[in-house]
């Protein structure tokens, strides 16, 4: 059983047993946990008007629960699509490095994100110290396709002469860089782009590198190495520099149309 039912305050509202995809509530005089499919969604505790429901896997994290007025939407589209315009992938970044707990806060629009089948199982490394010697595997890896992509070439040429490119070929004035893992992909993927865009929300930039997520395409294997902490069956999905922005950017400029069917 995952749930803890008051049913001195249930009001039987059937709430809960509506909203649960797995079917695993009845109410009759009050809610009752009938099935053992509970995937800890927390969505029966959630809607509770009167608090009965506890999840047992939230025991210890009561401070993560917090109500909130379900009729008030906290950024108002205007707002929020004027946000979305203003984003720009930031390669040019100050001296100044990003600390821990500006890093934590990011994590905090992860730890909020869905998951498929409610896994949670994203997890992210934030690489600094041990950038360059992690760059230098990504080039171990990925120069198998250098005859295809100019810049595989132009990164190992680099790691040889840092001489022969005024910027780094894959991580232009990047010093810092939040790697993605999980079991599903867009999980990983929705999950990165919460952090990007809370990192957009106090002044802070970056972009997505194609070239090291080919790391995990080319080389899943040795790549993992370098990761002994990570479980084997979690890829890297998403690779994001991110730091403190130099440039700024003062308009928004076209794009293609987006292609959309209704049918
Ligand atoms: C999946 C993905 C991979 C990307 N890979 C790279 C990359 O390897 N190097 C880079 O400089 N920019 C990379 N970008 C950034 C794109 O080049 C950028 O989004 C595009 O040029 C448009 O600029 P904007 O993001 O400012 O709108 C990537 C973006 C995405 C979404």
């Amino acid at each position: 059983m995952k749930l803890i039912i008051d049913e001195e305050s249930c009001t039987a509202c059937g709430q809960c047993a509506q909203v649960c995809i797995r079917d695993n509530i009845v109410v009759d005089d009050f809610a009752v946990e009938t099935g053992s499919n509970c995937f800890e969604c927390g969505h029966c505790m959630a809607i509770c008007k009167v608090g009965a429901i506890t999840l047992k896997a939230f025991e210890g994290h009561e401070d993560r629960i917090a109500e909130y007025n379900p009729h008030e939407i906290p950024v108002g589209y205007d707002d929020f699509l004027q946000f979305l315009k203003q984003r720009r992938s930031i390669r040019w970044f100050k001296k100044k490095k990003i600390d821990e707990a500006t890093f934590d806060k990011l994590f905090e629009g992860a730890y909020y994100s869905p998951s498929a089948q409610n896994e949670q199982d994203v997890e992210f490394v934030v690489l600094d110290e041990e950038l360059d010697e992690f760059m230098e595997l990504v080039y171990d890896i990925i120069k198998v396709e250098e005859e295809k992509f100019f810049r595989i070439k132009e990164f190992g040429n680099y790691l040889k002469d840092n001489a022969t490119k005024e910027f780094h070929p894959l991580l232009w004035e990047g010093k810092q860089l939040i790697l993605t893992f999980s079991t599903d992909k867009t999980s990983a993927v929705i999950a990165n782009t919460r952090l990007e865009l809370l990192a957009y929300s106090l002044g802070l930039g970056g972009f997505y590198s194609l070239f090291i997520l080919k790391a995990d395409e080319i080389g899943h294997d040795r790549l993992m190495e370098f990761f002994p902490e990570i479980d084997k069956n979690k890829h890297m999905y998403s690779s994001f520099i991110i730091g403190y922005p130099k440039k700024r950017f003062r308009r928004t400029i076209p794009h293609k149309d987006i292609q959309v069917s209704y049918r």
